[in-house]
């Protein structure tokens, strides 16, 4: 097992900068803060830029401007979970007591590797955090590491994140986890990010009273600005008419008590327009504050799908049955329908088959492919890449309804048409926005709430509330399945490792 190195006293970030070669603008401009040990909160809407921030610290991308000191020994644990980590074999063959009692505490097995892809998320989610812990680095940066999990692997996955004495840097949504972890928290946004001391609640609180002080302070500037224009439009119009009556044209050559008295009329023109350019340049200085002053934008958040019921009696129909797991050990399941507007949630913890018995009822759905939605629990970079070309290739009307729903989700939608590569929140809205384009009579959703920001978590929670067709859920979210009044199809896994659902 590695030895631990020295604990870093602190990373420095300062006047960080970076844009990808595609993007309109910067993704980060000018981010400034320190990492102490601990763990740090990064938290952002999807898109914000909180994965690519992870990886310039890690040194897998290089900033454009700016520097980053002290994140030597850096460990990236990522977000996807698409491959094994590249020496995940030595932690399984690492005979250490340290890395055997890490291997047991999270349920790492000897075979994990040559299953990886059999593995569910959350078993290779595990895994992942696991192997990232192995290192014993000085700086950990963990991207979203609570997607996929179950309660009872999440409480483990606390425990030993707790006991991580380097500096730790976090990306999640999970706001009881930042809670219980973070001494401080990075609101990444792309007009201005802050830093704020404690875990998620906390640094919320400021961050909407900061945001309050300053719209107000912006909309006290912007009334200033329009005050001050409206006088120098007066006082304008007020000496352009002197400025025409103080004309000697006309005036017989003898009337010197005339041109005197316009002579010393002038003497005060000029100073009233010395007041004139003191208060136009007032009146810019008034405005440029309030141009230069950025409020972060909130969009109106909130969508509608407009589902329907199919009018068969059964969205599907399967008999009682078994499905190998992969690993000599199988799901049993009883016969199972759905009428058009029921609400099933197939709940159970990790590896219990729960994605794989979500394909078997698919293959039995009774409808036409057009009036389903589909979100599987991950989608590969390619498949992503081909949905947005889909998205780019739709006509005008359509793309500007994707485009709408986008944005009513809180992402930057020309952000995402120009992407090189969709982060997973942004794939799944898009999967969202071109399901509700056609009327959908089913919605299975795996995960739903794996990837996404809490605004859109709200957004999709709201949605589905409202939506009259059929529903197929998995969610490890019980306050988001509790909220839709699903009924649960529960997945248990018995002594020998086999899943049952009664
Ligand atoms: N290689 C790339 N080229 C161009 N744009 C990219 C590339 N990789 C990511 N992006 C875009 O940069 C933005 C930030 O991506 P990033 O993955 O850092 O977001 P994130 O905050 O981690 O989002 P999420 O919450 O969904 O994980 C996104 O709009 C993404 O589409
Ligand atoms: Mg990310």
């Amino acid at each position: 097992m590695p030895v631990q190195a020295d604990v870093a006293p602190a990373v420095v970030i300062r006047d960080l900068s970076f844009s990808y070669p595609t993007a309109q603008g910067p993704l980060l401009a000018g981010l400034s803060f320190s990492l102490l040990p601990g763990f740090t909160g990064i938290v952002g809407a999807n898109g914000a830029g909180k994965t690519t921030l992870l990886q310039l610290l890690a040194g897998q991308l290089t900033a454009d401007a700016g520097f980053i000191d002290g994140a030597c020994d850096a460990v990236y644990c990522e977000q996807r979970t698409d491959n094994a980590p590249a020496t995940f074999h030595a932690f399984l063959q690492d005979w250490d007591s340290g890395a055997f009692e890490l291997r047991g505490r999270l349920g790492i097995k000897p075979d994990f590797l040559a299953r990886w892809h059999t593995l569910s998320h959350g078993e290779r989610k595990r895994a992942q955090i696991a192997h990232a812990l192995w290192q014993l680095p000085s700086l950990l940066v963990i991207d979203e590491p609570t997607n996929h999990i179950d309660s009872a692997a999440r409480e483990l996955l606390l425990q030993n994140l707790r006991r991580f004495q380097g500096i730790g840097v976090i990306v999640s949504h999970d706001r009881e986890l930042l809670d219980a972890l973070c001494y401080q928290c990075v609101w990444l946004d792309a007009a201005d990010s802050q830093v704020y001391p404690g875990g998620f609640t906390q640094a919320n609180e400021q961050w909407q009273s900061a945001r309050h002080t300053a719209i107000a302070e912006r909309d006290k500037l912007s009334q200033e600005s329009k005050r001050l224009q409206r006088e120098l439009v007066r006082r304008r119009t007020q000496a352009q008419s002197s400025h025409n009556s103080r004309s000697k044209k006309g005036l017989s050559r003898k009337d010197h008590d005339a041109k005197e008295k316009i002579d010393r009329a002038r003497l005060t023109d000029s100073k009233a327009g010395s007041q004139l350019r003191q208060l136009g340049g007032r009146a810019a200085k008034v405005d440029a504050d309030y141009q230069s002053m950025h409020v972060s934008k909130q969009y109106d958040t909130g969508i509608w799908l407009p589902g329907a019921q199919s009018h068969r009696n059964q969205l599907f129909s399967v008999a009682a049955g078994e499905l190998p797991l992969g690993d000599d050990r199988v799901l049993t399941f009883p016969a199972l329908a759905m009428a058009p507007n029921d609400r099933v949630a197939i709940t159970g913890c990790n590896g219990a088959g729960k994605s794989m018995l979500v394909q078997h009822l698919l293959g039995a759905v009774n409808l036409s492919a057009e009036r389903i939605i589909n979100m599987p629990q991950e989608l590969s970079v390619a498949n992503a890449s081909r949905v947005l070309e889909d998205v780019r290739g739709l006509a005008g009307d359509a793309l500007g309804k994707v485009m709408n729903i986008i944005s009513r989700l809180g992402s930057r939608p020309q952000q995402l048409l120009v992407s090189r590569q969709l982060s997973p929140g942004e794939i799944r809205k898009l999967l969202l926005a071109v399901g509700m384009l056609r009327t959908p009579h089913l919605i299975v959703l795996d995960e739903p709430t794996n990837h996404l920001d809490l605004p859109s978590i709200q957004a999709l929670e709201n949605a589905l509330a409202d939506c009259p067709c059929g529903m197929l859920l998995v969610s490890h979210d019980n306050r988001f399945l509790d909220r839709l009044g699903v009924t649960r199809w529960a997945v248990k896994i018995d002594g020998q490792g086999n899943s049952q659902m009664h």
